[in-house]
This record gives structure tokens, C-alpha cells and sequence, in this order.
């Protein structure tokens, strides 16, 4: 019965099962790295996308939101908020602007950003950009 097992047989399996493992991670990142160009459409990233970006970077909204689960957990997630805000770049931007509600009890609060006309417009292509890109349902519930 102490010989059924042996320790080349362990040996085995624990070669046999890290070789395996090693060759489905490889070709799971080339079929993963094969249709990425396709699902971030990336021919879409106009200047006014990337512009979007830099805004986005320049005033740390990752500090606070998340964008495709990544950032904070402060403010919601806001990968989908172009879908959420109803395929519409207008709302995004006149909340962006208004100052949204400060102050209430049990609320959190965005600050005011004061940002500029071009750089509200560049901030809310780069989310419709976002909101775009085919992230196999991802965040699984539409608040992120
Ligand atoms: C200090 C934290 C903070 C930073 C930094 C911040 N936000 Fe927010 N944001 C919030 C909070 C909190 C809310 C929710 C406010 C509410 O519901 O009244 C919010 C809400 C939003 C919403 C509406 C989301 C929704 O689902 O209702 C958008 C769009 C948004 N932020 C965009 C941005 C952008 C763009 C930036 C960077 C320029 C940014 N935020 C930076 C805290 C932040």
C-alpha cells in the first residue's frame, strides 16, 4: 500500500502539471493579446480622446473613481457612466459643471473642478470612448 504512491509519481504529476498550466497561460495570452485590438477599438482614440485622458490624469479622478474597476472607491465607478448617464455626453458634462451637491449629510461630494469648455468635451469623449470598450460585462452590475 506505502508503494502505491510513489515519489516519482508525485514527481511526476508536479512537472507533468506545472508544464501543462505554463502552455494554457501562454496561449491563453496570445488569444487574449489577439482580440484586444478589436475589443478597445482603438482606431476610435481621436486627439479630443486623448485630450479626455490627460484631463482625466492631470486632475487625479482615478483618486476617487474607479474607470474599469481600477482607482478608488470613493466615487462611482465610471467606465459605464456614458451608458448610465443615458448615451449622453451633455449630462456628463453639465455634471461635471454644476457644482454638484455639497454637503449632504450622508452624501459624498465631487469638488468643483472649474474646468474649461474643450476640456469638459475631451473629458466626456474619453468616457463615451470608455464606456466602448468591450470588457466582457465588466463591472458586473451597472454601478460598478
Ligand atoms: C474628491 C473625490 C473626487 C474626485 C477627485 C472626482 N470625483 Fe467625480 N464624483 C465624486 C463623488 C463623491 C461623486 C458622487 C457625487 C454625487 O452623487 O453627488 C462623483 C460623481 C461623478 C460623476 C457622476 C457619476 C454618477 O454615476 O453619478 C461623474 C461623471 C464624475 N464624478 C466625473 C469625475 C471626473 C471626470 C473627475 C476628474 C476631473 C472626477 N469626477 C473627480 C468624487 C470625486
Amino acid at each position: 500500500m506505502s508503494n502505491r504512491f510513489t515519489k516519482s509519481m508525485a514527481r511526476n504529476i508536479f512537472y507533468g502539471g506545472a508544464v501543462f498550466f505554463f502552455l494554457l497561460f501562454v496561449a491563453l495570452t496570445f488569444d487574449t493579446h489577439g482580440k484586444l485590438p478589436q475589443r478597445d477599438h482603438r482606431e476610435n482614440i481621436t486627439e479630443k480622446v486623448a485630450r479626455g485622458k490627460m484631463v482625466w490624469e492631470e486632475n487625479d479622478c482615478i483618486g476617487c473613481h474607479t474607470l474599469l474597476g481600477e482607482g478608488a472607491y470613493f466615487a462611482p465607478e465610471l467606465g459605464n457612466v456614458y451608458k448610465r448617464f443615458g448615451n449622453n455626453k451633455a449630462a456628463i458634462i453639465a455634471f461635471i459643471k454644476s457644482r454638484p451637491p455639497q454637503g449632504v449629510e450622508g452624501r459624498r461630494s465631487m469638488p468643483q473642478f472649474n474646468l474649461s469648455d474643450e476640456d469638459l468635451d475631451a473629458l466626456a469623449e474619453f468616457l463615451k470612448w470608455t464606456s466602448e470598450i468591450d470588457t466582457a460585462d465588466w463591472p458586473p452590475n451597472v454601478q460598478g
